[in-house]
């Protein structure tokens, strides 16, 4: 049997037992020929990403439904993050949405954004994140691996929550805190005073309740999408990590596609992360709410700074181990002080503000970084046109 029966097979598999509504025929094709396209999400289907999604597929039936229908899965129904990603690599699915962190052992530039009080604001973050010039060499990263990142999306900032309240490191000590599945984020929470206990994001509920763990790390979402703030009752807003989540399609179908349906894809992916950021804001308050009022969850204000202190050194450390983050890394920072110096002050209220003046956020380019990029994955000098080249 050839390689690529084994993977089709892989992947009908997956897509008879869990879509035994839609009748599939060949390899990715619906009874009526059309080529299924297939996305595996972590998150439930009420959560910004799914909704996020929904933009992605509909924008791509409506321009080429003749030729492609999309179908997402949530809930890990195709598994974990990680086997998600081995499914896109190998093509028995096209797309997944992946945390960074489960990115880092495909491409060591995604370290950066383990790396924790890497940006001063969410509006340092999301500066960064839309800035083209960046995220095109990041996005790129993964070719080698077989797959393509078209966008990202808002995953909010990572906090601790756990059964008991925590209000400065010291009270971590001693406590079995769940992280994502990457190297940078076990030292992180070692960094932190606290034992790291890598899983994947689908046990966290039944290991905090149980007790396996005593907390974990991660957005208001977390708490009531999917329900850990049944099980864990002290959110602190501590304010480590911003994180986004990128949506992942495999090389071969992109460059499979002619530039016209390229170019589809990538509209659909940039309208998907604007409908998934707005949504994103809405929840975020709504999840907040729900936490608090029907769930209990208390949220509690910490010194920053404190939390800061410990992992800061963290930086140097890093950037020695990994010199590819070097030049972002330095980009971020001179943003992080362009802001600064407009009146963006870092602290619990961050991003709830009006600063003072205009603010003129720096980008990629004037930072410095675009065109000398120096790894082994460069900034061609066109982008964006036509079929993408393994
Ligand atoms: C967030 C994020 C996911 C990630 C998860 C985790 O929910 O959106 O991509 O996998 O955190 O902590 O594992």
């Amino acid at each position: 049997m050839r390689r690529k029966d084994i993977f089709c097979r892989a992947g009908l598999f997956f897509a008879v037992i869990l879509a035994a509504a839609v009748p599939v025929t060949g390899c990715g094709k619906a009874a009526d020929g059309r080529r299924i396209v297939r996305i595996a999400l972590g998150q439930s289907e009420s959560h910004p990403e799914y909704i996020g999604l929904m933009a992605f597929k509909e924008y791509v039936e409506e321009q080429l439904g003749d030729r492609y229908e999309v179908q997402i899965f949530p809930n890990e129904i195709l598994g974990a993050a990680q086997r998600a990603i081995e499914l896109t690599q190998t093509g028995a699915i096209d797309f997944v949405v992946a945390g960074t962190a489960n990115l880092e052992t495909f491409a060591d530039i995604y370290e950066i954004f383990s790396m924790p009080y890497l940006f001063d604001s969410p509006e340092v973050y999301q500066t960064v994140m839309g800035d083209e010039a960046m995220m095109n060499g990041i996005y790129e990263s993964t070719d080698k691996a077989g797959f393509r990142v078209l966008t990202w999306y808002n995953a909010g900032t990572r906090n601790f929550y756990a059964k008991k309240p925590v209000y400065t490191p010291e009270d971590l000590k001693g406590m079995k805190i769940r992280v994502q599945q990457s190297p940078a984020s076990v030292k992180m929470m070692q960094a932190f005073g606290a034992a790291a206990s890598p899983m994947s994001f689908g046990e966290v509920y039944t290991a905090i309740q149980q007790g396996v763990i005593d907390g974990a790390e991660n957005n208001e979402l977390a708490l009531t999408n999917n329900k850990h703030g049944e099980v864990a009752k002290y959110f602190t807003y501590n304010m480590h990590q911003m994180v986004p989540d990128m949506l992942v399609g495999n090389l071969k179908f992109l460059n499979s596609l002619t530039a016209e349906e390229l170019e589809v894809f990538k509209e659909a992916a940039r309208r998907s992360n604007e409908v998934e950021l707005e949504e994103w804001d809405k929840q975020v308050e709504e999840a907040k709410r729900v936490a608090a009022e029907d769930m209990g969850v208390e949220f509690l204000n910490t010194d920053v700074e404190l939390f800061k202190e410990k992992v800061l050194p963290l930086h140097q450390e890093m950037l020695l181990e990994n010199p590819d983050i070097a030049q972002l890394y330095t980009a971020i920072q001179e943003i992080n002080e362009n802001m600064k110096a407009q009146g963006m002050e870092y602290g619990p209220e961050m991003g709830k503000g009006e600063p003072e003046g205009e603010i003129k956020p720096q980008s990629a380019m004037e930072a410095g970084l675009g065109m000398i990029w120096k790894s082994d994955w460069e900034f061609a000098d066109e982008k964006g046109e036509g079929a993408w080249m393994e």
